[in-house]
């Protein structure tokens, strides 16, 4: 690589750091092209993409068919705002609401806006049926991850998400994740919904255990509050269901949250939302400009399709079992991994206590190999490769995290043996 490209690309990382607001710290490398689940940098260094943008690529980079769409639909048509109707967007509402237990759609651009909507469509409901002011409050879940803005950060139940944003809206209350048992006393009159994460995501990969998801839907019927999943990181075929709240029989959710893999890459959320409250928000009440864009919309509907095939969610199943066994197996040679959990191609690598705190500086070192993972927290690896990831892809990007971890074992034991 000549020396100017360095420059080049030297400046630019400058650029970034002088301009950006310094709310986020990238890896010092600049992304450049992409294809399946392999990423180059400007410097055309190669690094198997375990992440996908965090569970947003699910069909990998430079997908034809997604690419096709998107450039087809963007010279047809591709913004109309919400005072029109488009075709793409009708479309993927309907067979949005063919494919799940949904009766109606409401289309945002993020994981964050769609809980926001799921907030709001909970505090209307309630008012509309219940009338009673106390019934507002929320319940959520310690670990728990739901957004950035103000409702949706204060929905999410880790103080560190809070502090300087005070004073947070009130009506949230908190309660501990798969403590079924307690669950009786957290939700009560005034408890308008249910907010759930069916796997923590964030919070360390944590699924659901068997029968908290069943004991919160029992607890929101008696109570008459609206159970909500915020499938925003588990949901479309990630989990190895189209839903991970599906790993429990007999759950019908009144409103799920997605977003991230939705349209593949492309900005685009959605509130889906069953017959109990699906006539509450009525024009006036909530709106996003940018809601249905033709052209997300249009990707969105192969996404779905592809996310519905037996084909796809074969490979999560194939796919993450080969990765738990990698990962098992890692558990067993190295010491620095205490357990593997998670389900589908949405798994996270618990630390051993000596590790435990260090796992953005193990992502650090994974991408010196060419691999890119993510932390869920500051103790677990986390692992969403695209879900059509190829045999070979996820080898070598296994073979290349297996290298990261001995080199930093072995640089960890020499530092020990020098001190
Ligand atoms: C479960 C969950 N909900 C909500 C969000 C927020 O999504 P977004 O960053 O698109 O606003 C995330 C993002 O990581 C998430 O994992």
């Amino acid at each position: 690589m000549k020396d100017s490209a360095h420059k080049t690309d030297d400046a630019l990382l400058e650029s970034g750091r002088k301009h950006y607001l310094p709310n986020y710290a990238p890896a010092p490398m600049i992304l450049d092209r992409g294809k399946g689940a392999r990423l180059w940098d400007t410097q055309g260094k190669e690094y198997v993409d375990l992440g996908a943008g965090i569970s947003v690529t699910a069909l990998g980079h430079g997908d034809e068919e997604l690419v096709a769409i998107m450039a087809e639909q963007g010279a047809r048509l591709w913004h109309v705002s919400n005072l029109y109707f488009s075709e793409p967007a009708i479309r993927l509402a309907e067979e949005l609401c063919a494919a799940t237990f949904a009766e109606r759609v409401f289309f945002c651009n993020s994981g964050a806006e769609a809980n926001e909507a799921a907030i709001k469509l909970a505090r209307k409901h309630a008012s509309i049926r219940h009338g009673d002011e106390r019934k507002r409050e929320i319940l959520t879940f310690r670990g728990g991850f739901h957004g950035r803005t103000l409702a949706t950060v204060t929905a999410t139940a880790q103080p560190k998400y809070h502090q300087g944003f005070e004073p947070l809206p009130g009506g949230f209350r908190y309660a501990d994740y798969n403590e079924t048992e307690a669950l009786e006393a957290e939700i009560g009159d005034r408890t308008c919904a249910v907010l759930v994460e069916p796997i923590q995501g964030e919070g360390g990969v944590v699924p659901a255990a068997p029968g908290f998801l069943a004991e919160i839907s029992r607890c929101c019927r008696r109570h008459e509050a609206l159970l909500i999943f915020d499938e925003v990181q588990s949901g479309l075929g990630r989990s190895g269901r189209l839903f991970a709240h599906q790993w429990e029989e007999g759950v019908v959710p009144d409103v799920v949250t997605i977003a991230k893999s939705l349209a593949g890459g492309l900005p685009m959320g959605a509130m889906l939302v069953g017959p109990a409250a699906a006539d509450t928000l009525q024009p006036g009440s909530h709106g996003s400009t940018f809601g249905g864009n033709p052209v997300a919309a249009a990707v969105a509907r192969a996404v779905l399709r592809r996310v519905l095939s037996k084909e796809l969610i074969a490979n999560v199943e194939r796919q993450g079992e080969r990765l738990r066994a990698r990962l098992l197996a890692l558990h067993n040679e190295s010491g620095m991994i205490e357990e593997v959990r998670g389900r589908g191609l949405m798994i996270g690598a618990v630390l051993r206590k000596e590790w435990a705190g260090r796992a953005g500086e193990l992502v650090e070192i994974c991408r010196q190999h060419g691999v890119l993972v993510l932390q869920a927290g500051p103790d677990v690896l986390r692992f969403l490769p695209p879900l059509n990831i190829l045999d070979e892809e996820l080898d070598e990007g296994m073979d290349r995290f297996a290298a990261a971890l001995a080199a930093a074992d072995s640089a960890a034991a020499e530092s020990a043996g020098v001190e």
